[in-house]
């Protein structure tokens, strides 16, 4: 059974099939609105979300399939001491695939062992988050017509940020892509990613001011600067809002930057960018629909389903 704990289980040319089925499916959702009929889609988040599990709740129910789960972990038997494994167990019992969020690293591989269902992970801690990046991929492929040769750069909790972990993965794929990774010295980018990017010769460079290469960026990626995986309130309060894009700001950056944010945020980007033409992180939440359509289709059709049926 395949399941998707990291982008890097897809292949290049699997990435490149699930946003050619996403975009179809964001042109034409009436084709596709039964092809999961009968099919059960379980949400298990053990931590907050508005996007990730409304957006996989929307995609089943958009494709003619039904969803379950529990609103928080509290409501559930887990608030009795129940183990992550027992809850996934039964849980896969009663659907068809997983989509689950845990606060702990590395949790849906342990939720994988004793699934009986594919198990998506939705974000694990402060390590990955990859179907954000299908999300994130969807968006520029269709802002700036591919990948190759863009100069991307990643704003803010690039430490923690979980989001920008799986993207400069996804990223890193690709011929020509360079990164400037801009965020304090205490939230720089973990050393692993750092020296994988080394060990690949992938070009990229640490700053501390976003004005600094605002001008020669194709993507901007804000991040917010993540409360919940902080040790301390100060240190949290201290870093919070390092980085504000303003429009002054923006006025920096060529005619083709897209603004990008896996959103929430918080004070990052000043809600007087929101109706700039290159502020593209609303699409981004729309499109996130579209590809985790094309990702359950695509995981259910390889666990024993059928392909996606056009209705035509
Ligand atoms: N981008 C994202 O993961 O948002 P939520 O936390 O609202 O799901």
């Amino acid at each position: 059974m395949r399941h998707l704990i990291d982008i890097s289980d897809l292949s290049v040319a699997e990435i490149d099939r699930l946003l050619d089925l996403g975009e179809d499916m964001l042109r034409r959702p009436e084709d596709y609105r039964r092809s999961q009929q009968g099919r059960i889609l379980a949400t298990l988040f053990f931590e907050p979300s508005t996007r990730t599990r409304l957006s996989f709740e929307s995609a089943m129910l958009s494709m003619g399939g039904s969803v379950l789960g529990f609103p928080s972990p509290d409501s559930s038997s887990t608030a009795k001491g129940e183990s992550l494994q027992d809850t996934i167990r039964t849980v896969s019992c009663y659907c068809d695939i997983i989509a689950m969020r845990h606060p702990k690293e590395g949790a849906p591989i342990a939720a994988a062992m004793k699934s009986e269902v594919p198990i998506i992970n939705a974000g694990d801690g402060g390590h990955n988050h990859p179907t954000q990046t299908l999300t994130d991929l969807m968006t520029i492929r269709l802002e700036k017509g591919g990948f190759e040769g863009l100069t991307l750069g990643l704003c803010g909790d690039l430490k923690f940020g979980r989001t920008v972990h799986s993207l400069v993965t996804a990223m890193s794929r690709y011929p020509g892509v360079r990164f400037v990774l801009i965020a304090p010295p205490e939230l720089r980018l973990p050393g692993y990613l750092t020296a994988f990017l080394r060990e690949k010769g992938i070009p990229y460079e640490e700053v501390e001011h976003m004005e600094d290469v605002l001008p020669r960026l194709d993507i901007l990626y804000m991040t917010r600067v993540q409360r919940e995986r902080f040790f301390n309130e100060a240190d949290y309060v201290r870093l919070k809002d390092t980085y504000v894009l303003t429009p002054d700001k923006l006025a920096l950056a060529g005619e083709g930057l897209r603004v990008m944010h896996p959103l929430p945020r918080v004070n990052e980007i000043s809600p007087k960018v929101d109706d700039d033409p290159r502020a593209v992180y609303f699409k981004q939440v729309r499109n996130g629909r579209y590809v985790r359509m094309a990702l359950i289709t695509r995981m259910l059709a390889e666990n024993g389903g059928e392909e996606a049926g056009h209705e035509h």
